[in-house]
């Protein structure tokens, strides 16, 4: 049964439409700096969290309920195509993802799992659903996926990294068979976010978190393509956000695209973002989640001053990347409360 949405403010910021007030999430919002999901951690492990729907769902509405945000992400993680690819993943605590048997040659592609995957990953869906039903219209449900280049760089590196030279030195090296496998990826992730759609999802956001680290010709040839790719299959299912982060050269492109709407980080100024996308497309950012270290009353400050300069209209306030578990819960309530509570100043 359909329910209708008693806030759509995420939504109508998608489609353009006009608000009352920008609609406020943050990503990576169910996580580590909130003391109920640290509970939940400490009872199972990460990958019991993200296959059982009834956690899943459970961590997923903790910041809807303690935070106040407008919007609900599903709780799961980008790494679990590259898992039900068939490799296997490990997330140890405090040390991150890691992947034993990495990407290396071509009979590595060739042996990675490509049919059925969506299927595989039946537990995001239920998750969705299950999630989708206790939220009861309360706000918008965001699924998501990793980025076919940022798959890659965990896929062929095995871990994370600061410089990504061993996922570079593989496409730099084989460029056709770095291709095959985005294609493959690219493949699958359109698979998986339409089932996400049909699931529940309103919405969803393709996380290219290592898009920074390409030049803007890389960019170019490894990674935009197959997120237009991505963006142009779901556009008749959900507005689609892309999040290539450090990406401001790519911009332009970008807005042009069919995504509804484009994450953008805190190394580009709002005014510089409208420009090189002619407010063309609705912008989601860029606050330093590092900011929200700071005391309460700057927190507000800034969010206001972020406000004025994005402007109300085809704008997403968010952070510009992940909420660090360092962050105090009421620091990230302010900066929910701040935007909630916008007023323009007279000469806005
Ligand atoms: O609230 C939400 O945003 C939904 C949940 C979510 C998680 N991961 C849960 C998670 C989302 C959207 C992700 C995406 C994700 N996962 C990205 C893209 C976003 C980004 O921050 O760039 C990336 C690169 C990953 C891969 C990954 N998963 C890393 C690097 C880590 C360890 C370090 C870290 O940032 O936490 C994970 C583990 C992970 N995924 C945790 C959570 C809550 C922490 C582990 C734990 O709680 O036990």
């Amino acid at each position: 049964m359909m329910t209708t949405l008693k806030n759509d403010l995420l939504l109508r910021a998608l489609r353009k439409e006009k608000v009352e007030r920008p609609p406020v999430w943050m990503m990576r919002q169910a996580g580590r700096y909130l003391p109920d999901y640290i509970k939940l951690r400490n009872q199972y492990d990460f990958f019991t969290r993200v296959q059982t729907p009834e956690l899943a769902t459970a961590i997923t509405l903790q910041p809807i309920d303690q935070v106040g945000v407008d919007a609900a992400i599903i709780f799961s993680d980008i790494l679990v195509i590259p898992q039900a690819m068939g490799l296997e993943v490990l997330m140890e605590e405090g040390k991150g993802p890691s992947l034993p048997k990495t990407i290396k040659t071509k009979a590595d592609v060739n042996a990675l799992i490509t049919e059925g995957v969506e299927e595989n990953l039946s537990y995001v869906t239920s998750a969705l659903a299950l999630t989708k039903k206790e939220l009861n219209g309360r706000v918008p449900l965001i699924g998501f996926a990793g980025a076919p280049w940022t798959l890659l760089c965990y896929m062929v590196e095995g871990k994370g990294s600061k410089t990504w030279d061993k996922a570079k030195q593989f496409v730099y090296t084989e460029p056709a068979l770095a291709h095959s496998l985005l294609q493959k990826i690219t493949d699958i992730t359109i698979k998986y976010l339409v089932a996400q759609v049909k699931a529940g999802a309103d919405t969803v956001q393709v996380f290219d978190s290592w898009a920074g680290s390409l030049s803007p010709s890389d960019f170019q040839t490894f990674a935009q393509p197959y997120l237009l790719q991505i963006a142009d299959a779901l556009k008749d299912h959900a507005p689609v956000i892309l999040f290539p982060k450090g990406t401001w050269h790519a911009l332009e492109d970008l807005s042009k695209s069919s995504a509804s709407g484009i994450g953008i980080d805190w190394t580009i100024s709002p005014e510089y973002a409208r420009k090189l996308t002619s407010n063309n497309i609705t912008l989601q950012g860029n606050f330093d989640p590092a900011k929200l270290l700071a005391p309460i009353p700057q927190i507000k400050i800034w969010v206001k001053e972020m406000i004025d300069a994005f402007g109300v209209q085809n704008y997403i306030a968010n952070l510009g990347h992940g909420i660090t578990p360092n962050i105090p819960v009421d620091h990230a309530k302010a900066f929910v409360d701040a935007v909630k509570e916008y007023q323009p100043s007279n000469d806005n």
